[in-house]
């Protein structure tokens, strides 16, 4: 199946900002995994074709990224940090009590496909520990009364993130946050617009 009108439009779109198409292809995984879910072979042969590189240059960034799925995943996934400062204040209760609530184990979906549970390396968010994140969106010093509260609005069908972002931090057009920049600096330039070199 290949990717929608729309998300073609916005491939190109994308590809049209870099000096070559190979640039873009962090974010053209971005739009092929919202339009099907993650990313199987099929999926980077045809991002491989529209960059016109070679799959296995897709599959090499695939593999690397976490945030790139290679399966399916619930419409809630919850990752939860079990790096060094996350596991001293207490992320492997975390994860046992969402275990707990959710019947399932890390690395698992609950059968009605509603949420996946993983675990993850440094979300990089360590001074704020515990951490975890529901669909990439960070929430900090987490406690089972947080986890209790995310997992009803849930239940609600509620979307959760944009809240969740701490606000000094910028978002890309396709949803991505990235580090703050400096006054003056656009971390999203746009074509033939060049990028200012700090002094
Ligand atoms: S160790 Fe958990 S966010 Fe860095």
């Amino acid at each position: 199946m290949p990717l929608s009108e729309a998300a073609l439009a916005e491939c190109h779109e994308l590809i049209a900002r870099y000096p070559t198409a190979k640039c873009a292809l962090l974010q053209i995984l971005w739009v092929a995994q919202r339009e099907y879910g993650s990313i199987n072979q099929d999926v980077m042969r045809e991002v491989a074709e529209l960059l016109r590189i070679r799959p296995v240059e897709v599959a090499d960034v695939v593999s690397f990224y976490f945030m790139y799925r290679k399966q399916p995943m619930g419409t809630y996934t919850i990752s939860v940090c079990d790096t060094l400062s996350c596991a001293l204040l207490g992320a492997f209760n975390l994860i046992d009590y969402l275990e707990g609530k959710l019947g399932i184990k890390c690395g698992q979906t609950t059968p009605d496909g509603r949420i996946s549970l993983e675990a993850a390396e440094c979300l990089g968010a360590c001074s704020d520990a515990p951490v975890l994140t529901v669909d990439f969106y960070h929430q900090l010093k987490v406690t089972p009364e947080k986890i209790d509260e995310l997992l009803a609005r849930m239940e609600r069908g509620e979307e959760i993130g944009q809240e969740m972002r701490p606000p000094e931090w910028w978002e890309t057009p396709t949803g991505w946050p990235t580090t703050p920049m400096p006054d003056g600096q656009n971390p999203n330039p746009q074509p033939n617009q060049p990028t200012q070199v700090p002094k």
